[in-house]
């Protein structure tokens, strides 16, 4: 079953095309990959959709819904969690506050602010819990956000979209700027959690696309190239050319 579908989508900023008529099915249970070459434009079809960039043209289909007009907070709703190629974090709060604002926004009440019944609280903070473990944060939760390596914020950020409890998780760049220790610390968390949530990943370190994907789609100037299981990306002629850069 698909989850998501994009139907040819379409960005514009001026004269540029940032995404050029994707057509994409994204499978339930899957872990998907979006590759492509530096400006290809795999940002801004994750930013269109999340809700934050409007398409100059197409629909996107969350669970068969067509969510092209929702906000941001709507799709965050639905089930769509995201996490951002450069750390977005608050880093005065602590490791489990972040994740709690998150897991709340989720439960949040409409009456709010109103009080939130007791049981929801504490269902609230099991919640977080359990999804620092799910990143291996847990003894870190009383840490100022601030005080963690690098890698442990990336990992913080991914928690704080797991808060959302979604259904479709999108990873931007989980390893950017990451050490190589710190890289293979972050896939297995990513493998982890392939297992119990749909993954949709940006990612550069081809190798590791190619470890953890059911499907790749590989993205050129805004449009899509190919797509395909690894094995088959790995050979197609187009890609070669167009992501690494040779024949
Ligand atoms: N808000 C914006 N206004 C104008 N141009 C933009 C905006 N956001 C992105 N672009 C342009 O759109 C194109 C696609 O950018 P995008 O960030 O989606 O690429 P990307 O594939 O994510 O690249 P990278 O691998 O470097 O992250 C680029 O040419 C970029 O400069
Ligand atoms: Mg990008």
């Amino acid at each position: 079953m698909a989850i998501l579908r994009t139907e040819n989508l379409t960005v514009r900023f001026g004269a540029l095309t940032a995404v050029d008529r994707v057509t994409l099915e994204i499978q339930a249970g899957t872990v998907h990959s979006i590759i492509g070459p530096n400006g290809a434009g795999k940002t801004t079809l994750f930013n269109c959709i999340t809700g934050e960039v409007r398409p100059a043209s197409g629909r996107v289909f969350f669970l068969d819904r067509d969510i092209t007009g929702l906000t941001v907070y709507q799709r965050a709703q639905l089930g769509i969690g995201r996490s951002f190629q450069r750390t977005n974090i608050f880093p005065n709060l602590t490791v489990f506050e972040n994740v709690w604002l998150a897991a709340f926004a989720r439960i949040r009440p409409s009456s709010f602010p109103g009080p939130v019944p007791r049981h929801r609280l504490s269902e609230l903070k099991d919640r977080v819990y359990e999804v620092l473990g799910e990143v291996g944060l847990a003894d870190r939760a009383g840490y100022r956000a601030a005080e963690l390596s690098h890698g442990d914020q990336r990992l913080l950020e991914v928690a704080i979209a797991l808060g959302l409890s979604p259904k479709l998780l999108m990873l931007d760049e989980p390893t950017a700027g990451l050490s190589p220790e710190e890289t293979r610390l972050m896939m297995g968390v990513i493998k982890q959690l392939a297992r119990r949530y749909t993954i949709l990943l940006i990612e550069h370190k081809i190798h590791l696309v190619m470890e953890v994907s059911e499907t790749i789609s590989v993205m050129h100037f805004g449009r899509l190239i190919a797509q395909g299981p690894p094995e088959e990306i790995q050979k197609n002629p187009a890609v070669q050319e167009a992501y690494l850069g040779r024949r």
